[in-house]
């Protein structure tokens, strides 16, 4: 079976490099020729890991290829997947289609019979539906199957998140799309993993569905966070709770600085502004929108009222991407960080492990550090804002030492609360009390008396 990937940008190349795992013959294609030229001779383009080795290895075997010519590569195709970019409309919020739609009318003409056309990429329900009418009418003739087969990828974690996923939605129209779709997951299938076959809206809509819930569900634990702040509970014992009720379950319940990425933010925007169109308005999904917004703003207040008089002070922000294991920022809160504070006159010397090329062309104004300990000399404060590991482990009696003033935010509770307070830090989190250096109550052996050392 020849299978072609339109779009090789993290979705595409992701898919492509895993299904040429699988052993089928897969040429990704992309129009950024600089991107194909990387790909070719085995460099992955992206941060995430796996995906340069399976790439290389892959290509070796002869199976996998990267090719500029769409139309070539999907002449003698026998699935096509279409993984291009559906970025936000003008107004940021319905996705717009014109590379999808685009993409389509540029091959249609020279598909062969048979081919099935599998829609990943995000779409509002109706969208593949629309396309197999577009290619009815280009190609009346075409015998032809349309899937829709939704992604679930995880930034960081996409190879696994790939190979061993919870479920492999196929949306079909009819039984040859099926039976093709199903062959090509047939890997997965016989590893026990779940094939859900649906209809074409019944997929699209369960996507949107999915990461909506997840991205209300961090919201809400977030919000719950500023609760616990208000009372002096502790959102990590409440959260860890809530998730041993399995109908909760414990995933997605990280309080933080707010969502960002490429997917939850453009996906609730584009849920939300569809449902409204259909006129089944999603308030909860709204609220989300809204709340997330407040929330990267109230994280940039939070790091300015800490200061006193911000004016002239220097912050080191530790973390710019949206999370850690990815050198992605797009909609990342560190971004709303910095930005606010550099209105109001706060120096910046950021550092990040993978995302610091993209940032520092966007904030010129920034001093740009490879280093954690460097970005944090003379500062007033350290702000941790992306969970890597390497922030873990950072050796906090160095940090002090090194910093003007010891206050440390860690927006993402990277550290066990008492830890930093422990070496002399002002230890400001989220959902905890503040933690003063050695104001802990503790009995005569030195233990905290306080629930839990989170
Ligand atoms: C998401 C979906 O999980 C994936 O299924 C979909 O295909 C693409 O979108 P991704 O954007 O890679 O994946 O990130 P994810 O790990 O879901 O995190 C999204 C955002 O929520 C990040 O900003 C993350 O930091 C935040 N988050 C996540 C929290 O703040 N707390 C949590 O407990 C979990």
């Amino acid at each position: 079976m020849k299978i072609t990937i339109i779009g090789t940008g993290y979705v595409g190349l992701v898919t492509g490099v895993c299904i040429s795992e699988f052993g089928f013959d897969v040429t990704c294609v992309d129009n950024d020729a600089s991107k194909i030229e990387k790909l070719k001779a085995g460099h992955c383009p992206i941060y995430e890991p796996g995906v340069e080795q399976m790439l290389r290895q892959n290509a070796l075997a002869g199976r996998l290829h990267f090719s500029t010519d769409a139309v070539e590569a999907s002449r003698n195709a026998d699935a096509v997947f279409f993984a291009v970019g559906t970025p936000s409309s003008d107004d940021g919020e319905m996705v717009d289609l014109k590379y999808l739609h685009g993409a389509i009318k540029e091959i249609t003409p020279v598909l062969k019979d048979g081919v099935v056309i599998i829609v990943k990429c995000t779409v509002v329900a109706g969208t593949t539906r629309t396309i197999m009418h577009m290619i009815e009418k280009m190609r009346p003739e075409l015998k032809f199957s349309v899937v829709s087969n939704p992604e679930f990828l995880r930034e960081g974690s996409a190879v696994d998140d790939f190979m061993k996923p919870d479920r492999v939605v196929l949306g079909v129209h009819d039984a040859h799309g099926r039976s093709v779709a199903e062959h090509i997951y047939r890997p997965l299938s016989l590893q026990s993993t779940p094939i859900r076959i649906a209809s074409l809206e019944d997929a699209e809509i369960s996507k949107h569905a999915s990461n909506a819930f997840l991205a209300m569900k961090v919201t809400f634990i977030n919000e719950i966070a500023d609760l616990c702040e208000k009372t002096g509970a502790n959102i990590i014992e409440v959260a860890d709770i809530m998730g041993l009720d399995e109908r909760i379950g414990d995933q997605f319940l990280r309080a933080g600085p707010g969502f960002g990425g490429s997917c939850f933010p453009k996906d609730t925007r584009a849920l939300a502004a569809f449902a409204r169109k259909a006129g089944a308005p999603q308030m909860l999904v709204e609220a989300t929108i809204r709340i997330n917004h407040a929330r990267k703003i109230a994280s940039a207040e939070k790091v300015i009222g800490a200061l006193g008089k911000p004016e002239g002070k220097t912050v080191a922000i530790l973390g710019v991407a949206f999370k850690a294991n990815t050198d992605d920022i797009r909609e990342s809160p560190a971004l709303t960080i910095i930005e606010e504070l550099l209105n109001k006159g706060i120096n910046i010397r950021a550092f990040d492990p993978q995302a610091m090329t993209a940032a520092s062309k966007m904030f010129p104004d920034v001093t740009w550090s490879p280093d954690p300990y460097e970005a944090c000399e003379n500062a007033d404060a350290v702000v941790l804002v992306t969970d890597w590991n390497v922030l873990r482990a950072l050796d906090l009696t160095r940090l002090k030492s090194i910093m003007a003033q010891p206050l440390m935010i860690d927006l993402r509770n990277i550290h066990r609360r008492k830890e930093p307070a422990k070496v002399g830090f002002t230890y400001i989190s989220v959902g905890r009390e503040i933690a003063e250096p050695s104001s802990e109550p503790t009995d005569l052996k030195g233990t905290r008396l306080t629930a839990a050392a989170n």
